[in-house]
């Protein structure tokens, strides 16, 4: 079959040939027909990730069509157009994954390619409404995304939360959920025209991070303070964030984006009665809730761009410089 295959740190994405994988007893193999770029993809493009062994197939989300079943018991499967849960082996507990926890796309083999063999157990039909380019932007942002906001963050109508960084895939998510869900929903970005998006998709204002004052900016908005914080980049802007929240309130971080956190005084914290909670991807129920959401909502996903997949590394490109508001596709034909 083809594949788009790394073969070190920073190398181009080029389609090769490698060996279609057979599905074992509770697996289905799957004929992919669209994935979605990811910045954890980016991570691994550039040898900035763990346990990366080149070569390897990159991709997190898939969407296709199940096209053989490897047990008499899961023959239902074949010719069903399926998207597929990223989060491989969580294991029982919702609250945390197990220890043999693994995302989709390395180390395993990803969904940059034409099969994948993919566990039953996270197969999931399309959502109403949805076709392969949709659906594959679904699953990594929109597990993380709802898991941030429902189970760690706990949203309740009413409350005022902020976005960090809203052009990102995963942010597209979290603006679309929490205006469905019924908050006041503020954005930050560095891009003015992607807080206008924001504005138009439901969100109540912006500000842009690269302002010295965005903290000020932020204040003004919202004297009395925010309920939550939902944040995917970390670094030097972090712990004003915590100055941002109503006495009691919530962040809720994802990701690394802008790296390490400096040192904090922890009276900064303690003062706030705060809480800063670390999410990552989603147990199955998450998943599933994450599903009922998009169907009850009638939700579509945010797509920029969609790319033909001989094209990946100028999607990867158009990821690395942040010029995208929400999701971006590769076609796989
Ligand atoms: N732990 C998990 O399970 C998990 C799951 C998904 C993603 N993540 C992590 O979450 C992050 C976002 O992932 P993604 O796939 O949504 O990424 P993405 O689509 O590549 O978006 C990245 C966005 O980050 C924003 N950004 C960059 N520097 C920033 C800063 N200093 N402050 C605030 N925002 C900043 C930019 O927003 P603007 O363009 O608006 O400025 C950019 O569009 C990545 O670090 C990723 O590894 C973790």
């Amino acid at each position: 079959m083809k594949a788009i295959l790394l073969t070190g740190p920073k190398s181009p994405l080029s389609i090769q040939e490698i060996d279609t994988p057979e599905p074992g007893p509770d697996e289905v193999l799957i004929s992919l027909k669209a994935a979605s770029v990811n910045h954890r993809d980016l991570w691994i493009w550039q040898g900035d990730y763990g346990n990366i062994s080149y070569p390897c197939v990159l991709g997190s989300d898939g969407a296709g069509v199940v096209v053989k079943a490897g047990s008499e018991a899961n023959q239902g499967w074949v010719d069903q157009e399926v998207l597929i849960n990223p989060s491989l082996n969580w294991g029982h507990q919702r609250a945390g994954h197990s220890s043999n926890f693994q995302i989709l796309g390395v180390p395993s083999q990803g969904t940059f390619a034409e099969f994948i063999s993919a566990p039953v157990s996270n197969v999931y039909k399309l959502p109403d409404g949805y076709d392969f380019i949709k659906s594959a932007a679904l699953p990594l942002a929109g597990l993380t995304a709802h898991r941030a906001l429902f189970y760690r963050g706990d949203l309740k109508a009413n409350n005022t939360i902020l976005i960090t960084g809203i052009g990102g895939g995963v942010s597209s998510f979290l603006l679309n959920f929490a205006v469905r869900a019924g908050a006041r929903v503020y954005v930050s970005s560095s891009s003015n025209e992607k807080i206008k998006k924001a504005v138009e998709l439901g969100a109540i204002n912006g500000i842009n991070y690269k302002d010295d004052n965005w903290a000020d900016q932020l204040k003004e908005f919202e004297p009395a303070g925010i309920d939550l914080i939902i944040d995917s980049a970390g670094g030097p802007h972090f712990l004003p964030l915590i100055d941002l929240l109503k006495p009691g309130g919530k962040i809720v971080n994802f990701g690394r984006t802008a790296g390490n956190i400096p040192e904090m005084a922890p009276s900064r914290l303690f003062y706030k009665h705060a809480s800063i909670l670390g999410t990552t991807m989603g147990s199955p129920a998450d998943f599933e809730s994450m599903l009922e959401f998009v169907e009850e909502y009638n939700m579509r996903p945010v797509i920029d761009r969609v790319f033909d997949w001989k094209e990946t590394d100028k999607a990867f490109n158009y990821l690395r410089s942040s010029a995208q508001f929400g999701k971006v596709i590769l076609r796989i034909c």
